[in-house]
């Protein structure tokens, strides 16, 4: 799944990225009162870009949310869903009554939404590596934090690369962690021997201490 993911995910954004610059033309020639240019560009562009791209990234997007872990009941997903249907329908009275009001309104939605795409949704970025200058990693010494060390351990380990750091990633699959149900016996077991072919067991890389703070820094991901 993580390679048809992927290829879908670039796919989605080089489709948006089309679509966003046909729209901005059509908003700079209305902005410049060029109707006749506005006129010309629309009948030129109509079936591709207010048909099948627009078409094609709602499918590929829906596609996308279906595969993600957290699926098509995420609420940032269905708040997305929303401003694109009204930005097509602004997008559409703002070039047929020629409305820069409604033009610049529906420019604002497309960046308001591809922002909050890069920041939100957890599948559309790569893992980032937190910093863990300052963590103590000595159980004995002063200032020593289980979570903390727990996060240390989770991006030396590689489990951020799977999991991603707020645990929703899911790439290869990896379960998403901030809707895990273990506790902390299951979370260890789990750690420890692995669980089907991905998640592998990490029993010969860390001892007792390491794993019981990756269990806790798990438990902190969780958004319930
Ligand atoms: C190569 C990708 C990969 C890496 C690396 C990885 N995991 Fe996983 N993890 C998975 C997959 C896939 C599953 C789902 C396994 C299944 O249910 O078949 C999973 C499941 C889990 C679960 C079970 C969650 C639940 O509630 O079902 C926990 C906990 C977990 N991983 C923690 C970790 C920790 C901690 C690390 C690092 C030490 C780690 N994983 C590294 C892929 C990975």
């Amino acid at each position: 799944m993580g390679t048809l993911y992927s290829a879908l995910l670039h796919t989605h954004e080089l489709l948006i990225t089309l679509y966003v610059i046909v729209f901005t033309i059509k908003l700079i020639l209305l902005l410049m009162n060029n109707t006749a240019g506005l006129a010309r560009f629309r009948q030129r562009t109509r079936v591709i870009g207010e048909m099948i791209l627009p078409f094609l990234f709602l499918a590929t997007g829906i596609m996308l949310a279906i595969l993600s872990k957290t699926g098509l009941s995420d609420a940032w997903f269905l708040i997305k869903m929303c401003l694109i249907a009204l930005s097509i329908g602004t997008g559409i009275y703002a070039f047929n009554k020629n409305s820069k009001i409604m033009g610049i309104f529906t420019f604002l939605i497309f960046l308001y939404v591809i922002m909050l795409s890069y920041i939100k949704d957890p599948a559309l970025h790569k893992p980032v590596k937190p910093d863990l200058s300052g963590i103590v990693t000595d159980p004995a010494a002063p200032g020593y934090d289980e979570v903390k060390y727990g996060l240390f351990l989770y991006v030396n380990t590689g489990c951020n690369t799977c999991h991603g750091p707020d645990g929703k990633l899911g790439n290869h699959g990896a379960a998403n962690l901030s809707i895990s149900v273990l506790d902390d016996a299951g979370l260890s077991t789990i750690i420890q021997n692995g669980r089907g072919s991905v998640m592998k067991g990490y029993s010969e890389k860390l001892n007792s201490v390491e794993i019981h703070a990756l269990a806790q820094y798990v438990k902190s991901l969780r958004k319930y």
